[in-house]
């Protein structure tokens, strides 16, 4: 008999994966929220630019929505953004919010309908369960394959300069969330890169994360590590390859649903510095320190490491270390092959840089703890060194 944990599962209640379904979003909303008259959608600059926000605008009309939208929000979104954001919706006034975009636009699209009703300040639901009372509905369609925020119970604010805060509370889950891949085939190559590596590096931290390991988090980790090491190159080298598109979509929803169970850990407090300090897509800074944190991990994980090996390498051979070691070289090589930087010194970043990397990293101590292996100031530094 195996020996399972006990364990607690949550996710979104309602999921509809199907390309166009988008431009279906005024039927969908009709179905689900029969009473929703007044709809706030959520974007950036870059994703509106695209047109593609029309479809889904014009469908919300059709089905007898007023629509208003917030297009302002900025890639790791600052805190005065997403106040800025609150302060719109607080005019309109929304019986609904919808995030449409990367997971920028969705974390911003939660911190609406969380704070936009409510009296609490955003300072105040930092940190995990702070986020007190109900939110309004929310609606989230993802147009990158990365984050998985559709499904998570969590949004990232980057506070002051360069440090990045978590909210997470259950309230954060969605209601519904809308995979529709036609949205994702303009996708610029080393967005869909950056963007699948951070949803593979969410389920290689889920399956070896330390406290909340579950199997049902442990079998959507697997499964969206098949679907993402079998279809990241292809969208990158054919970015309107449909089919592939949306197991991307897929693959980068069942990494959420596994991390927001089994969070993530070192590669994210790793990553969480360089983004602040020197401004690169999350999944990049992910990407930089990825081998060399599972190489630092192997002591403890690599039995884990070598099982997720056999899903992206299936090649590897040898003894557990060795088929551990072929994880990160797998990693690696999708990195080389999509042609993203490979070197911390690549974007900038110089020997000098690494004491402050390091002291940042280790004020992550939400995502430390997950980690398979305790991760001193030095071993931080160390792994710094390593990318660099
Ligand atoms: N809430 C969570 O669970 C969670 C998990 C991981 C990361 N995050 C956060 O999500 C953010 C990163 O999200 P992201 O990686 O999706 O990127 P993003 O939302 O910041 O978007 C990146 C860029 O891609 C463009 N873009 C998005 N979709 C496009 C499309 N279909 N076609 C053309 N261009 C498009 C955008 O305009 C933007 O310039 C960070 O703030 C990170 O901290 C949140
Ligand atoms: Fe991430």
């Amino acid at each position: 008999m195996p020996d399972f944990p006990a364990f607690a599962f949550d996710t979104v209640a309602h999921i509809v994966a199907e390309p166009g379904a988008a431009g279906r979003l005024g039927e969908h909303i009709a179905l689900r929220f029969p009473d929703a008259r007044r709809a706030l959608l959520v974007t950036d600059p870059g994703f509106l630019k695209t047109g593609l926000v029309d479809a889904p605008v014009a469908s919300l009309r059709a089905a007898g929505l007023t629509v208003a939208l917030y297009s302002h929000v900025m890639a790791d979104p600052p805190e005065a953004v997403v106040l800025e954001a609150v302060d719109t919706a607080r005019a309109f006034g929304p019986d609904i919010v919808i995030g449409l975009g990367g997971g920028s636009s969705m974390d911003v699209a939660k911190l609406i309908a969380v704070l936009a009703g409510g009296g609490q300040a955003i300072s105040a639901i930092y940190g995990i369960g702070n986020v007190k009372g109900t939110r309004l509905p929310l609606v989230q369609i993802p147009t990158t394959a990365g984050t998985g925020s559709e499904v998570t119970n969590i949004a990232i604010v980057t506070t002051g300069a360069t440090t990045k805060m978590g909210v997470v509370a259950p309230q954060l889950y969605a209601d519904l969330a809308l995979l529709d891949a036609e949205l994702t085939l303009g996708l610029p190559s080393q967005v869909s890169a950056v963007t699948g590596i951070d949803a593979m590096v969410h389920a290689i931290e889920a399956y070896t994360s330390k406290h909340k390991k579950n199997p049902l988090s442990d079998i959507l980790a697997r499964e969206a590590l098949r679907l993402l090491s079998a279809n990241l190159i292809t969208v990158c080298e054919n970015g309107r390859n449909l089919a592939a598109r949306q197991a991307m979509l897929l693959g980068a929803m069942l990494a959420g649903q596994a991390f927001a169970n089994a969070p993530v850990a070192a590669v994210h407090a790793l990553a969480y510095p360089i983004g602040g300090m020197f401004h690169v897509p999350h999944g990049l800074s992910n990407s930089l320190v990825l081998p060399h944190v599972l190489r630092f991990n192997a002591v403890e994980a690599a039995g884990l490491y070598a099982e997720l090996a056999e899903i992206v390498v299936p090649a590897a051979s040898g003894s557990v270390e060795a088929r551990a070691e072929a994880l990160a070289v797998a990693m690696q090589q999708i990195a080389t092959v999509t042609g993203i930087e490979r070197t911390l010194r690549q974007i900038g970043i110089h020997e000098s840089d690494l004491d402050q990397l390091a002291d940042d990293a280790m004020l992550q101590t939400r995502l430390l703890g997950n980690n398979p292996r305790t991760v001193t100031r030095d071993d931080a530094r160390a792994i710094y060194a390593a990318a660099l």
